[in-house]
């Protein structure tokens, strides 16, 4: 079978304190060095699905990924970015693309959401659970225990330019 009849999968890319928050005024609540390098390489080369406002808190296009940026907005044009406008368009544009970059998987990156509209469609989530108190008004939704199970679990003290320690978790989603 040729990799663009393969459905690709959808693998949610998260950092969240351990009461769910993911962001605070538009941007990252917690400087993690560490974490950028991880999600650097898991989404590298891949078609990344984000929403408009995590898209304005860039500083430029993620490089080597195509950017696909959710809006509402039918006059949303910006260099670097392809404008999709629902959830639908966002996953037709990515599954074309990933086919095209001979990968078989598309990056949702948040924000908060666009996670949420994706949960009924993500296959697999990458989640950084950043051990600090934090406050924010972007918020991770909570993974229903019954079906995800954890694969994978590796705990991090804080190295340089990381202002928390961090645990890397995988969930893939139980089959029914
Ligand atoms: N910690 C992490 O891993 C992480 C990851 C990503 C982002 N963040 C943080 O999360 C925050 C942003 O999250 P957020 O929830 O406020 O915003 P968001 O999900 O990034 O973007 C929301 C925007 O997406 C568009 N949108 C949403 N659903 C849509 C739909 N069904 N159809 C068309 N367009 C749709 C709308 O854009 P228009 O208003 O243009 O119509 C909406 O205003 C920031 O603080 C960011 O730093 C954290």
């Amino acid at each position: 079978m040729s990799l663009s009849a393969v459905k690709p999968r959808i693998v949610f890319v998260v950092a969240a304190a351990e009461n769910g928050v993911i962001g605070r005024d538009g941007d990252l609540p917690w400087k993690l060095k560490s974490d950028m390098a991880r999600f650097k390489a898991l989404t590298i080369n891949k078609p990344v699905v984000m929403g408009r406002k995590t898209w304005a808190s860039l500083p430029k296009p993620l490089v080597q990924r195509t950017n696909i940026v959710v809006t509402r907005d039918k006059a949303f044009a910006a260099p670097g970015a392809v404008a999709v406008h629902s959830i639908d368009e966002a996953i037709a544009a990515a599954t074309r693309d990933a086919a095209e970059r001979g990968t078989n998987e598309i990056a949702v990156i948040g924000g908060a959401e666009i996670y949420r509209q994706f949960m009924a469609h993500v296959d697999r989530i990458e989640l950084t659970r950043v051990h600090a108190p934090t406050e924010g008004d972007a918020v991770f939704p909570d993974l229903p225990v019954a079906a995800w199970r954890e694969t994978f679990r590796e705990s991090h003290v804080a190295g340089p330019g990381d202002e928390a320690a961090f645990t890397y978790l995988t969930f893939e989603r139980v089959e029914t």
